[in-house]
């Protein structure tokens, strides 16, 4: 895992070849949206390594011992709709007792600034480890008002999971938000004057869910 301090690259040769599919565009609807999951479980994997523990007593076949065991039910996952939606069930498959909450931000398509549409948290949010989720980090526009949004409704110990990212998404989110880490399956080349990521993937709401 390569590491700049503020963000964790996932420098592992499933995620790797897993991203490599995803980019490919005979990749279906249906294969993509199965690596997608995929690819999140494996980043959380790691993007959770320091989440709370505490010691509990359990009986085994031979003795009684203290043995530890995650600490509460204080985990929150955040897509930020829609594309955020796909890498739900891969955190899910490790930690099945997470909240899920929800921000729904659109492109504006002339500005590419995000606007706000829905929003949703699990309380209690102070308390919890939340894991924001998209997998492409582009201009850092919706990454930023998403964790502005958390943060404003009490959220404190927040991490961003992505898939891709470009350059000047990493830099807009970390630069408003230095205390949140993040998680990148890969960083690319580059936007393109549209905002998207190059090489990329394409739109990875689109192609998670089959639409246009
Ligand atoms: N969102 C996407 O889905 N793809 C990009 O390349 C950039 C933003």
């Amino acid at each position: 895992m390569a590491d700049m301090d503020h963000v964790i690259i996932m420098d592992h040769p499933l995620i790797k070849h897993k991203i490599s599919m995803l980019r490919d565009i005979h990749t279906g609807t249906n294969e993509f949206r199965t690596l997608v999951g995929e690819i999140a479980m494996l980043e959380a994997f790691e993007a959770l390594r320091d989440l709370p523990m505490e010691n509990r007593e359990v009986e085994t076949p031979l003795e009684k011992a203290m043995v530890p065991y995650i600490s509460g039910k204080k985990m929150a996952i955040v897509p930020i709709l829609r594309a955020g939606l796909g890498m739900v069930d891969g955190v899910l498959t490790l930690v099945p007792t997470a909240k899920v909450g929800h921000i729904g931000l659109y492109r504006d398509p002339k500005t590419h600034e995000p606007h706000e549409y829905y929003c949703k948290l699990p309380a209690p949010i102070e308390q919890r480890t939340i894991l924001v989720v998209d997998p492409m980090l582009a201009t850092g526009g919706s990454g930023v008002e998403a964790v502005d949004f958390i943060k404003q409704h009490g959220g404190k110990k927040i991490k961003f999971m992505c898939i891709l990212a470009a350059p000047e998404g990493i830099k807009r989110l970390h630069e408003a938000h230095p205390d949140v880490q993040i998680y990148v399956g890969c960083v690319d080349r580059e936007l393109n004057e549209d905002a998207y990521i190059c090489p990329g993937l394409g739109d990875a709401g689109d192609r998670i869910f089959g639409t246009k």
